[in-house]
Order: C-alpha cells, then sequence, then structure tokens
C-alpha cells in the first residue's frame, strides 16, 4: 500500500523532559526545513495539541539550542490526550493547518498516545526515546540518559569525599521510575559498595550482612546506591532498616532528585538526538511509519510503535557480577 506524502511536520515533547531534547527538536527542524517540508512546533506535549498552541518554525527558530537541557517547547503529561475527545480536538487543530505527521519524542506513556492517535486519525507518528530512564525497548541509549547518569556520577564523588572525611555511610537515591539503569549505571561507575535496583531481587540481609562486614573490616566510607523504584522503597526507607539494623553506622541520606533531569546535554546525548531527528524525519518521507527510531549497536533501528511500550531493556547479566565484585 502506497503511504501518503507527508509535507507539514509538527514536533512535540511529551513526559518528563531530559536533556538532549532540543538536540532532538533542532534536527527535526532542520531536516524538514532541508527537504522543502513546512515545520510546526508544538506546545506542552498534547496539550499544545489540544489547545492548539502550534506555531511555524524556521530553521532560525532552533538557533542556540543544541547545548540547552530542558525543552524549548516545554513538556506536560496530558489527561485530556488519554480521551478520544481530547484526541479528536488535538486532530483538528493539525488538520486546519496541514499537518500530516508527527514526530513525539518522549517515553513510553506519549507513545502509547501516540499510537492510538494514529490509528484513529491516520496521522503517522514517529517517537524518539527522550527519558532518563532509559526504559524503553528498542534503543540502546535514550536521549536524556547518559546526561543524567554522569550528574549522578559527580554528585556521587562529591558525597564521597564528605562521606571519606568523617567515615559516614551514605544511601543515595537516584532517579529511573520503575527503571534501574541510572542506579547500576552511576553505582559501578562510582565504586558504590552496594546497588539496589528494582530489576533484581533486593536481599536486604544480604545488604546488611555487607555491610556488617566492611565495618568490620574498619571500611567506613560506604555507599549504597539506590533506584527510586527499588521495591523496599527510596533512601529514606533504606535508611531507616540499616539505621535498625546496624544502630552503629553514622548514616546520611541524598536524594539527588530533578537535578538528573536538567543540565546542558553531552555530546552522546546531543548527538544521539540529531541522529535520531534526522531519521525520524526521513522515516516520515519514506513511508516508514508509526516507529519508534532508536540506535542499537551504533546503527539506527526502527521499532514499532507498539512492541517500543511493551518491553524494556534487558540489564546484561554480567552487569550485576561486576558492581558486586568489583565493590567487595
Ligand atoms: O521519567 C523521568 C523521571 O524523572 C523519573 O525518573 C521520575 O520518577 C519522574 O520522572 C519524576 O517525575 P516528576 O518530574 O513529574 O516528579
Amino acid at each position: 500500500m502506497e503511504s501518503k506524502k507527508v509535507s507539514k511536520i509538527g514536533v512535540l515533547t511529551s513526559g518528563g523532559d531530559a536533556p538532549g531534547m532540543n538536540a532532538a527538536i533542532r534536527a527535526v527542524i532542520r531536516t524538514s526545513i532541508y527537504h522543502g517540508l513546512e515545520a510546526f512546533g508544538i506546545m506542552r506535549g498534547y496539550s499544545g495539541m489540544i489547545d492548539d498552541d502550534i506555531f511555524k518554525m524556521e530553521s532560525r527558530s532552533v538557533a542556540n539550542i543544541i547545548q540547552r537541557g530542558g525543552t524549548i517547547l516545554k513538556t506536560a503529561r496530558s489527561k485530556e490526550f488519554l480521551e478520544y475527545e481530547g484526541r479528536k480536538k488535538a486532530y483538528e487543530n493539525l488538520k486546519k493547518r496541514g499537518i500530516d505527521g508527527l514526530v513525539i519524542i518522549g517515553g513510553d506513556g506519549s507513545f502509547k498516545g501516540a499510537q492510538k492517535f494514529s490509528n484513529e486519525f491516520d496521522i503517522p507518528c514517529i517517537g524518539l526515546p527522550g527519558t532518563i530512564d532509559k526504559d524503553i525497548a528498542g534503543s540502546d541509549f535514550t536521549i536524556g540518559f547518559d546526561t543524567a547518569v554522569n550528574t549522578a556520577v559527580e554528585a556521587i564523588d562529591k558525597i564521597r569525599d564528605t562521606a571519606d572525611a568523617h567515615d559516614r555511610l551514605f544511601i543515595v537515591e537516584v532517579m529511573g521510575r520503575d527503571a534501574g539503569y541510572i542506579a547500576l549505571h552511576s553505582g559501578i561507575a562510582t565504586g558504590a559498595e552496594n546497588i539496589l535496583i528494582p530489576e533484581t531481587k533486593t536481599d536486604i540481609e544480604d545488604l546488611i550482612e555487607s555491610l556488617t562486614e566492611k565495618e568490620r573490616r574498619q571500611k567506613l566510607v560506604n555507599l549504597v546506591v539506590v533506584a527510586e523504584g527499588d521495591e523496599f522503597g527510596g533512601g529514606n526507607e533504606i535508611a531507616a532498616i540499616i539505621k535498625r539494623r546496624i544502630p552503629s553506622a553514622d548514616t546520611r541520606v541524598c536524594i539527588l532528585g530533578h537535578i538528573q533531569r536538567g543540565g546542558s546535554p553531552t555530546c552522546l546525548d546531543r548527538l544521539i538526538a540529531s541522529r535520531m531527528g534526522f531519521h525520524a524525519v526521513e522515516c516520515l518521507i519514506n513511508g516508514k511509519h508509526n516507529v519508534m527510531v532508536g540506535i542499537v549497536n551504533n546503527k539506527m533501528h526502527y521499532t514499532p510503535l507498539d512492541n517500543a511500550v511493551k518491553a524494556k531493556q534487558k540489564i546484561p547479566e554480567d552487569w550485576f557480577r561486576i558492581a558486586k565484585i568489583l565493590a567487595s
């Protein structure tokens, strides 16, 4: 079946912002214009589509943004778009401008909405994985993860300095929603003694045993990196258990929070965002519709939007062993 020719592309960012989203917007706008298409920015994700907050963008509109965190299009999690009536309003606003293709930069929730919208109104949608959580199947990296994890590493290194000065046990909570990639990557990279993530069963007895054993060896600096989605809870919950079980430990908690979402994107995030944004437009032009553009083994990889929302990335088995053995 011959796909319709796309002539006007809208781009939006949706869900939690992630560093590198601006680089992706820039790539979508400039590639569209290069191919002679018209490009539109949609403000605040699907909310802007419903509220008709849509504007024409030119090449200059995206000047000086590749290095900026956040998203110039702003972002939101729209409740109205979950309802058919909201999606219909959104469609009418696209239709009156002739926008016939969409690029959605966001996480799996945003892709679910895109798939539904596309099925209902026959508007081809391309997804770009934009989330610090790295929890989307079909891409080795998501836009924003590298920056977030580097921010976490920088912060944890600083915490280690003060932990060392006081011989303290620090519990550092990192983001990731229900995924443990930020914790695992930053934990290994900072030599954390224990890393607790939702993908593995957290064995509290094992943690207590390891901390007690380190205390015996007078290894007084201990860093526990815990993903916010761990089944025992975040930093405060883990610290409460440790304080109960090892009252002698001088324990502090640090919750890194939203600083992980901000800041200038790393080179890797700018690069993957630029590549993904470029290929998103080529997909729309070439009739490869309703896919998420990812990168696997450094090559472009296309996953049907439906599948991208169903599966999660898998953590390689050996990473767990590396984390455990190297921190002993
Ligand atoms: O999905 C990105 C993320 O930063 C998660 O890591 C975190 O759980 C969540 O968003 C926080 O959301 P909010 O900014 O709405 O508090």
